[in-house]
């Protein structure tokens, strides 16, 4: 109590909201998409199915897939006014800083899908943004690469139409390799979506304003940005890098283990899981076709990540506070390994997060009940007082 102040204990602020759409139990490491477990529809299924899924919260049948992956082609293709767009940005600019910006800037050019209100403009916004995303995110690498771009080929799949926009040149053919291909789009099947994380919420709250949607996933891009969320994944493969060999590991186990010592092993740790993360057990299969496909035998940063999460699941400090590898531990290597630079990793993680965070958006817009987000605080400042002259302060 100060003041005329009195704080009321029982007062909790629980940020938490009703969806229908994503399942998490953290103590298990269960994570399912409509009910269905991740490892199913990574298994079985390909991104825009989990797209479809996630949205209308059914599998589709197979005339749905068809119309479904036909609509979203027919989007690919971005306004050509934003091509100069990028031209504003320094060559260096981060990719991420490039993608937060082009992402709202989608509001000026598509001014037709911007009211929430219309649910065909709602469907029309939804659609643009997971078939125009992955162009941008494109667009971005090669600005700051100083290629040229490459327009999206709809003769191509989801993934394979991606990495030929990233890869190709135009003074050369450019072939997909379908198991690259194969593997990054089972990467984005696991990036899809994830309850209420920070940057889903960021979006859920800018959206309860009415905002329009373009802004409302520029607004979680930028949350994703950071490396205690989708910026982890840049962040872990610059620790492996840092780390460089399994003999400096135990130094950086102390390290994170050292309570005056801000660093964390990236990758490591999760809000929710207090278990394996099962995106990480996909995750690390991944890494290994991958790497096979592309006859990288032994790749030192596999080898560092392997021994470090060896030595951390036997330390008492990782288990007593239940730290496990999450998604982004082993992410790195495999996109490094295809070819991304680390600045893209998140680019990537925004990719495929961008279907999620509509389909939350769109799952609270249609609930008739939902109002304005408005967090309340526990007041910790001073009590009232009265402006003193300066001559007394
Ligand atoms: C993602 O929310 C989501 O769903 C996110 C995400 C998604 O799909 O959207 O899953 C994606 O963001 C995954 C997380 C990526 N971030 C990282 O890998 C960064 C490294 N990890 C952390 O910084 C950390 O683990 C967090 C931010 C993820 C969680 O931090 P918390 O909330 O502090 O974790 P906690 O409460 O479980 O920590 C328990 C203890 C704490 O110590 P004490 O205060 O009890 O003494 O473990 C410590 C933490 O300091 N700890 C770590 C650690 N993570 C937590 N110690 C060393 N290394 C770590 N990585």
């Amino acid at each position: 109590q100060t003041g005329m102040f009195t704080y009321d204990p029982g007062f909790t602020s629980t940020a938490s909201c009703e969806s229908q759409i994503t399942y998490i139990d953290g103590d298990k490491g269960v994570l399912l998409y409509r009910g269905y477990p991740i490892e199913q529809l990574a298994e079985h299924g390909d991104f825009l199915e989990t797209c479809y899924l996630l949205l209308e919260g059914e599998l589709p049948t197979a005339a749905q897939k068809a119309d479904f992956d036909y609509r979203i082609t027919r989007h690919t293709m971005v306004h050509e006014q934003m091509a100069r767009f990028f031209q504003g940005f320094r060559r260096d600019a981060h990719p991420m800083a490039v993608m937060v910006a082009s992402i709202g800037a989608m509001s000026a050019f598509y001014h037709d899908s911007t009211d929430i209100s219309d649910p065909h403009q709602r469907m029309i916004a939804s659609m643009r943004m997971i078939a125009k995303v992955p162009t941008l995110a494109a667009m971005a690498y090669k600005y700051t690469i100083g290629q040229p771009f490459v327009y999206p080929l709809n003769s191509l799949d989801y993934t394979s139409n991606f990495l030929r926009m990233c890869f190709a040149v135009p003074a050369e053919e450019y072939k997909v390799n379908p198991v690259l291909s194969r593997a990054l789009d089972r990467i984005f099947i696991l990036h899809a979506d994830h309850e209420q994380n920070a940057s889903t919420s960021t979006v859920r709250l800018a959206g309860s304003s009415g905002a329009n949607p373009f802004a409302c996933i520029a607004a979680g891009t930028a949350c994703l940005w950071g490396p205690a969320h989708g910026g982890a994944n840049e962040a872990a493969l610059k620790m492996l890098e840092e780390i460089g060999s399994v003999d400096n590991i135990p130094k950086y186990i102390a390290k994170a283990k050292d309570k005056n010592d801000p660093f964390r092993l990236m990758g490591f740790g999760h809000r929710v899981y207090k278990n394996y993360d099962p995106r990480a057990k996909i995750m690390q299969k991944t890494t290994h076709e991958v790497l096979n496909e592309l006859g990288i035998k032994d790749d030192p940063l596999l080898d560092v990540a392997v021994e470090l999460e060896r030595i951390a699941l036997s330390d008492e400090y990782f288990i007593e506070k239940k730290l496990y590898p999450n998604i982004d531990f082993y992410s790195g290597i495999t996109l490094k390994a295809m070819g991304f630079p680390t600045s893209m990793f998140t680019v990537l993680f925004a990719v495929a997060r961008t279907v999620g965070w509509i389909a939350q958006w769109k799952e609270m817009i249609e609930d008739p009940s939902q109002k304005i987000g408005r967090p309340r605080q526990l007041y910790t400042g001073s009590a009232q007082r009265d402006y003193p002259p300066i001559g007394r302060r």
